[in-house]
């Protein structure tokens, strides 16, 4: 039998009330995550900076700015995604995450995930990205590329910190936020399409072969100028136009 989810809100209390690691000695107030609590995307980043502990909230800071704007080339905005982090305190001085303290804090993120159920979880830099891959592959090579950890699709992308000191990471960081949203898109079109094959499936099987639902090429020459760039850098083929390949890429990394 499945485990209940827990309601995000009780998840919530029992950060509030954590006292695990020494990082709540220091924080000013937890960060536990905020946003749509049925997001059919979840944003991970790593962990709480200093505006963030101030204000109780993720990603307000440049980095969250920035990560705003970068929503928008997807065609999201803060309302629609929960955002969230591996750790819900901040680490003094905005040191990385300890491994202990990854561990000790990372249950809060299971079950937020659990209740939110969101179809993508797009993973900001390598801890995320190292967490919930379960791998030790970096994120400059997993960025734009699509994978999956249990029944979730998981998209990991620079973090957008990263840009304000690396501005090369800026072009990788958009490319890689416009292919989050042609999958969307892609998603939504297969979900349309399955639902038209079950009220007439005489009628959409009809439909499709004579107009795919998620045209590759169409997609590439359309308004997502930045594909190509995308693609080239190892983005999921189904975004790229080759129609062959699987939209999620094999090996998975679980
Ligand atoms: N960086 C993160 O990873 N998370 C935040 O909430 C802020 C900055």
């Amino acid at each position: 039998m499945p485990k209940p989810h827990i309601p995000l809100e009780q998840i919530r209390a029992e950060v509030e009330a954590c006292r695990k690691c020494p990082l709540a000695d220091g924080r000013t107030q937890t960060v536990f995550g905020v946003g749509n609590p049925a997001a059919r995307v979840l944003i991970v980043g790593e962990a709480p900076g200093k505006n963030e502990d101030l204000q109780g909230e993720p990603f307000v800071g440049a980095a969250g700015k920035f990560l705003n704007e970068l929503l928008a080339v997807a065609g999201l905005c803060r309302e629609d995604v929960f955002i969230a982090n591996v750790l819900k305190c901040r680490p003094p001085g905005n040191r990385d995450p300890r491994p202990e303290e990854i561990e000790l804090c990372t249950p809060y993120l299971r079950e937020q995930t659990r209740t939110i159920d969101p179809e993508f979880i797009v993973t900001l830099g390598n801890f995320s990205t190292k967490f919930i891959l379960k791998t030790e592959v970096g994120i400059t090579r997993l960025h734009g590329t699509l994978q999956k950890a249990g029944r979730f699709k998981v998209f990991p992308i620079f973090h957008p910190a990263a840009a304000l000191y690396d501005g090369s990471k800026r072009e990788a960081l958009e490319n890689d936020f416009a292919t989050l949203g042609q999958l969307l898109r892609e998603s939504d079109a297969a979900a349309q399409s399955a639902a038209a094959d079950e009220t007439a499936p005489g009628a959409a099987a009809a439909a499709s072969s004579a107009a795919p639902a998620v045209a590759p090429g169409a997609a590439a020459a359309g308004t997502l100028s930045v594909t190509a760039t995308s693609a080239a850098g190892g983005a999921p083929s189904a975004v790229a136009g080759e129609p062959a390949e699987p939209a999620i890429d094999q090996p998975r990394l679980l």
